[in-house]
């Protein structure tokens, strides 16, 4: 029950309920928190989280980014997600790393610049009551008519909650319509990703995403790039207009959540899901997040008890 976990806040436990910001606190009002979603996995040494530095690596450019000033170091934050996975005994799930500007601010800019650290651990799927991050169904996708960002109006690369207003309308428009997740393109018209997952599309056993310059620097996209090399495939980054979409044999999406998601279909279009090169990702992820790739088991951050 969420109710009975604990929350990492400012250098000490306190209770799910006492967790709480004021109502015209900076990042409450102008969605000024930054954030970061870890996965945290069962393995042989103990739960684990997945590319916890990685994560912490890129919740330090999203304050650069708005210039944040975080109070804590690295190793301070990547101890503080660690501690807080196991204060709540905690064997998969998720991690929430969250910093904020919890003074009261009337003004757009925050004048008080202290920043406020929060690490939330649960599981979602026992504690929500639901089977919402456990064995998801293929999605179904469908173009949005809602764009990503141009990245000259806000840092896309910024994990900050006033960038999810966007993924937020695209995600209620395509469930509207019936389907799940939705694909949302660029202002120009290229692919870009989905609401809160990367897209990976493939053609003729050649994997293709869309690049840097328009989406998020997902740590599972990065980490199936770097996976799907390693087995072999050419993986390119670059930019594809929306036709690409219809002329894919296969279309995943990534996210820490549900690392490699097959998607089933694309509007009216009908794909395998898994098709061949997703499903051998998706059991690459499967043993990697269990711990069974000696390689990638850098990528392992074990919760010591
Ligand atoms: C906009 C956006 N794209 C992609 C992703 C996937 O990133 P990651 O693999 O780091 O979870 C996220 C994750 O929340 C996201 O918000």
């Amino acid at each position: 029950m969420l109710s009975k976990r604990k929350i990492w806040l400012n250098g000490s436990f306190v209770p799910w309920s006492k967790a709480t910001v004021h109502l015209m606190s900076h990042s409450f009002t102008r969605g000024s928190a930054i954030f970061e979603v870890m996965s945290v996995h069962p393995t042989p040494r103990g739960p684990a989280v997945f590319r916890l530095d990685d994560h912490l690596g890129r919740l330090q450019n999203s304050a650069k980014l708005i210039d944040m000033p975080l109070p804590l170091s690295l190793r301070a934050l990547h101890n503080a997600a660690l501690a807080t996975v196991a204060e709540n005994r905690l064997d998969r799930g998720i991690v929430k790393l969250i910093c904020y500007y919890g003074g009261v601010e009337f003004e757009v800019i925050p004048n008080q610049k202290t920043v406020s650290v929060a690490v939330v651990a649960a599981n979602p799927a026992r504690d929500l009551g639901t089977a919402y991050y456990a064995g998801r169904a293929p999605a179904r996708a469908a173009v949005s008519r809602w764009r990503k960002y141009h990245p000259q109006t806000v840092p896309i690369h910024c994990k900050a909650a006033g960038n999810y207003l966007s993924p937020m309308l695209a995600k209620q428009e395509v469930r509207e319509r019936g389907f799940d997740i939705p694909i949302m393109l660029d202002t120009q018209g290229f692919i870009a990703e989905g609401a809160t997952e990367s897209l990976f599309l493939v053609k003729n056993r050649r994997i293709q995403t869309a690049p840097l310059s328009l989406v998020l620097p997902g740590i599972t996209r990065r980490s199936v790039i770097e996976v799907a090399r390693r087995l072999g495939y050419t993986v390119l980054e670059k930019k594809m207009p929306r036709a690409e979409l219809f002329r894919a044999d296969e279309a995943f999406y990534t996210s820490t959540s549900q690392k490699v998601w097959p998607i089933a279909s694309i509007e009216k279009k009908k794909l395998p899901a898994p098709g061949p090169v997703t499903a051998q990702l998706l059991e690459a992820f499967q043993k990697i997040t269990a711990g069974q790739d000696p390689r990638f088991r850098k990528w392992l951050a074990v919760v010591k008890r």
